[in-house]
C-alpha cells in the first residue's frame, strides 16, 4: 500500500486524497504553511501533520510527494522531494515560468525519480472517447476548436503575477496539455492574444485565445477565460472544457461527460454518468500514478508534458 505525503493541503489536495483512498493508497500526512489546512486534510483522510516540508520529504514512510501549493513554490518542492529520492506528483502548472519547467525537467532526468503532472482532464470519460474517435484510422483531424471556461477565480492568488500567473498559466497549462494529448505532434506556428476584460491592472489576464498550426497542417484554435459560472462550467453543465474536431466528412464534440458525433447520416450522443472525481479525470489519473509507484508501465503525463505546456505558454506570450 503506497503512502502519499501532501505539501499544500487546500482544495485540490482533498480531491487527490479521496482518489488515493479509492484506489487503495493511504495518506501519510500533510504539510501546509497554514497548519489548520494540514489538520483538515489529515482529519478527513488520515495521516499526520508534518511541521515542515523537509520533514515530510525525509520521512521513510512517504513513498510519493504530492505538490499542491501555489505555483511559485512548485519548483522548490520538486527539487526537495527529488533530493530525498521521492516520487513526485506535481499539480499544474509545473512552475510559474518556463525557466522553472526547464529546471524541473533537468531535476527529474538527473535524479531518475518517477514524476507525474496533474493534467487530469485527459482522463475524463468524454475526452477519452474523443481520443478514440481521433485515433481511428481513415482520415486526419484538420481543425480543432477548444475552450476551457471556469467560474471566476482570478481575483486571488491565481490572478497575480507572483503566485498564480493569470489565466494563461492557470488554464493554459490544462488546455495546451489536453489538445497536445489529443493531437500530438510538432507545433509549427503560434499566435496568442490575451486580455484583461473584467479585471483591474493588478491582475495578469482573465481571457486568452491561441491559434496553433501543427507541422501536419492542422489548425487548433483555443480559448480560455473565467467568465463562466458554476452552472455552465461544472455542475450540471460540465462545460469546463469543450472540444470539437473536424475529421474528413465527420465532426465530433466532447465535454467531460459527453461525446457527440456528426456524420452525413445525422448525429449521435453518448453520455457518461459518473461522480465528480471520475468525470473530471482525477480518479483515473491517481489510479495511474499509484500503478507507476508499483513499477507498472502506464501512460501518464510526465515532466515532458509539463515542459511542453510551459513552452507553449511562453511562445504565445512572445506573440502578444
Ligand atoms: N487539476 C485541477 O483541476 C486543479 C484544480 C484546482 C487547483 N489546481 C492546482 O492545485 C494547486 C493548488 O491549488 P488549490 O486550488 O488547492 O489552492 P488552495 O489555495 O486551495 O490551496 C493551496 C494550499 O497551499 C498552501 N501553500 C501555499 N504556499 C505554500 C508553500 N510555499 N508551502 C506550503 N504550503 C503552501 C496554502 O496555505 C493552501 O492551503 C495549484 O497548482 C493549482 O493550479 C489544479
Amino acid at each position: 500500500m503506497k503512502k502519499i505525503g501532501f505539501i499544500g493541503c487546500g482544495e485540490i489536495a482533498h480531491i487527490h486524497a479521496a482518489c488515493i483512498l479509492r484506489h487503495g493508497g493511504t495518506v501519510a500526512g500533510g504539510f501546509d504553511l497554514a497548519e489548520s489546512s494540514a489538520g483538515k486534510l489529515t482529519a478527513a483522510y488520515g495521516g499526520k501533520i508534518y511541521l515542515s516540508a523537509e520533514e515530510l520529504c525525509a520521512d521513510p514512510d512517504v513513498d510519493a510527494v504530492y505538490i499542491c501549493t501555489r505555483h511559485d513554490s512548485h519548483i522548490a518542492y520538486i527539487a526537495m522531494a527529488a533530493g530525498h529520492g521521492k516520487a513526485v506528483f506535481c499539480e499544474k502548472p509545473i512552475g510559474l515560468r518556463l525557466a522553472d519547467a526547464e529546471q524541473a525537467a533537468d531535476i527529474v532526468a538527473s535524479s531518475g525519480i518517477r514524476f507525474a503532472m496533474g493534467f487530469n482532464h485527459r482522463y475524463s470519460p468524454g475526452m477519452q472517447r474523443l481520443k478514440r474517435f481521433i485515433d481511428q484510422a481513415g482520415s486526419k483531424v484538420d481543425a480543432l476548436n477548444a475552450q476551457f471556461v471556469t467560474a471566476p477565480f482570478m481575483q486571488g492568488w491565481a490572478g497575480g503575477a507572483e503566485q498564480g500567473g493569470g489565466v494563461f498559466v492557470c488554464l493554459g497549462s490544462h488546455i495546451f496539455d489536453l489538445v497536445h494529448y489529443l493531437i500530438p505532434g510538432e507545433i509549427q506556428e503560434v499566435r496568442g492574444v490575451s486580455s484583461r476584460i473584467r479585471l483591474g491592472p493588478e491582475y495578469e489576464d482573465d481571457a486568452f485565445a491561441a491559434i496553433l498550426m501543427t507541422e501536419a497542417g492542422q489548425m487548433l484554435t483555443l480559448n480560455a477565460h473565467e467568465f463562466g459560472n458554476a452552472s455552465y462550467s461544472t455542475d450540471p453543465g460540465h462545460r469546463i472544457n469543450t472540444i470539437t474536431v473536424f475529421k474528413g466528412h465527420e465532426a465530433a464534440s466532447a465535454g467531460t461527460g459527453h461525446f457527440e458525433s456528426f456524420s452525413a447520416g445525422g448525429s449521435t450522443m453518448e453520455r457518461f454518468p459518473a461522480d465528480h472525481l471520475s468525470l473530471w479525470g482525477y480518479s483515473e489519473l491517481n489510479r495511474r500514478f499509484l500503478l507507476t509507484l508499483q513499477g507498472k508501465a502506464v501512460e501518464i503525463p510526465g515532466v515532458d508534458a509539463g515542459l511542453f505546456a510551459a513552452q507553449l505558454i511562453e511562445r504565445c506570450k512572445e506573440d502578444l
